[in-house]
């Protein structure tokens, strides 16, 4: 199993740069699957997620190799459709775009109930609503198979989504952008990724409008040719160091990122006292480490991002006065607060509300990250609390987090890391 033991009280000083983003990565590494040819993706984040979908790529007939530390060559002109790996699909959230792509690429597609983070059951039924309107036959089978297929080829159509899905919205642009005719996303996911997916693949040819907005309209293409294309920078990440310096005070400046895609997040960091300049392509985040409570409900983009709500918990935590948070997207995303209460947080859970007193002193002691970003609140806790923090079960952190506990040391933190080369992957 591997740990990060970090030991509190240290302030964090530096500069550092943002990789690209997971949830930008994941789709746009699958999305590959349709073009036949050979991409070059820049930017490609080497979080465990984004590894594990590379390796599905080459599982399934695929090349990919790096050309260096953060660009990757894939060419899927080999990729045969239904053999990809369960052991590997059944890990990972991402490999729910697998769908999308066998279904544009070949009109087929069979696969193990994708996996992800434990929220609850991570229902694609939204996703099914999409390739059945662009005339796919689809359904899971009793034997955890998502199984599909198709008369013909995929045909233009409206599509209306009850919630805004990000991975339904990307999913149903993945699926229509070879199919025959326009397809219309109505309430579609707004998310910069979603634009990524989007401008992706009108690189490589397709014809994708509206993405950013909440109306988005393919116009399908015959085929789609390779390209090269830089995945943006992951606004998670950026939110996840920002939160942490909030918290242990001191003077961070975050480069390589778009400052718009954090706005929300810099805003609510500014509501609880931290100083926030913006450049053009950075942020420097000033605190002394006192905040006030404040609440928080998380929303689809533009609003606060339900993927930090988990690293505001330690903040609301230590904060003066009191704090709250609704999680308006998941229905069960506190199970990581039973943690954060091992090291002295005060909160009442009731369904998707958590109110926190503040004003918390937070102890070091041994805690589990439940999940991805649970994972990283537990990180920002130790890194303020007094004495040592042990977490365990660290491989859900490196799913989404890149040379972490490296770039806390070097910004100043007590951390230690005991990581095995091979990673047990966690759910
Ligand atoms: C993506 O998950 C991200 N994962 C999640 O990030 C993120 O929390 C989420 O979007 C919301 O922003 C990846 O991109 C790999 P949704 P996704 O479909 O697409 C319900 C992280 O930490 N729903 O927008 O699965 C669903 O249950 C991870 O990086 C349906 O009911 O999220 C949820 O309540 C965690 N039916 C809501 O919609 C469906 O078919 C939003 O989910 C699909 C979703």
């Amino acid at each position: 199993m591997n740990k990060i033991i970090v030991k509190g009280g240290n302030a964090l000083n530096g500069t550092i740069d943002i990789s690209g983003m997971k949830n930008a990565a994941l789709p746009i590494v699958f999305a590959t699957i349709v073009t036949k040819s050979v991409c070059v993706i820049e930017n490609i984040p080497l979080v465990d997620d984004v590894l594990k979908s590379i390796e599905i790529i080459r599982e399934m007939g695929g090349v990919a190799e790096f050309i260096d530390e953060t660009t990757v060559k894939i060419d899927t002109t080999g990729v045969e459709c239904c053999t990809s790996p369960d052991d590997i699909v059944r890990k990972i959230r991402g490999s729910m775009y697998l769908l999308g792509a066998e279904l544009a690429r070949e009109g087929r597609t069979e696969m193990i109930y994708p996996g992800g983070c434990n929220f609850g059951k991570r229902p694609i039924d939204l996703h099914f609503k999409a390739f059945t309107a662009l005339g796919a036959d689809i359904r899971e089978d009793e034997d955890e198979y998502i199984r599909g297929e198709v008369k013909g080829r995929l045909h233009g159509a409206n599509i209306y989504f009850d919630i805004a899905s990000v991975g339904a919205t990307i999913n149903a642009i993945i699926a229509a952008v070879t199919a025959d005719g326009v397809t219309v996303i109505e309430n579609a996911a707004r998310e910069p990724h979603v634009v990524d997916v989007a401008n992706f693949f009108n690189t490589c040819g397709a014809n994708v409008t509206g993405a950013g907005t909440g109306t988005v309209k393919i116009h399908g293409v015959p085929e789609l040719h390779g390209c090269t294309y830089a995945i943006i920078p992951d606004m998670i990440e950026a939110g996840t160091y920002m939160a942490a310096v909030a918290a242990t005070g001191g003077c961070l400046t975050v480069g390589n990122i778009i400052p718009k895609h954090l706005e929300i997040i810099s805003q609510k960091l500014i509501d609880m006292g931290v100083e926030i300049e913006e450049g053009d392509d950075y942020v420097t985040v000033r605190s002394n480490g006192k905040l006030r409570g404040i609440n928080i409900k998380t929303l689809p983009y533009p609003g606060f991002p339900t993927d930090m709500q988990p690293q505001f918990a330690p903040l609301l935590s230590l904060a003066e006065g009191r704090g709250e948070i609704y999680e308006s997207i998941f229905d069960n995303r506190f199970k990581y607060l039973e943690e954060l209460k091992k090291l002295g947080t005060t909160v009442d859970i009731d369904g998707r509300t958590a109110v926190f007193s503040g004003g918390n002193k937070l102890v070091g002691a041994p805690a589990r990250a439940v999940d991805l970003r649970g994972g990283a609140a537990l990180v920002i806790a130790g890194l303020v609390a007094e004495g040592e923090t042990e977490i365990l079960d660290a491989d859900c952190i490196y799913r989404g987090y890149f040379n972490l506990v490296p770039t806390l040391r070097e910004l100043g933190a007590d951390i230690t890391e005991d990581r095995f080369a091979t990673h047990i992957y966690g759910d």
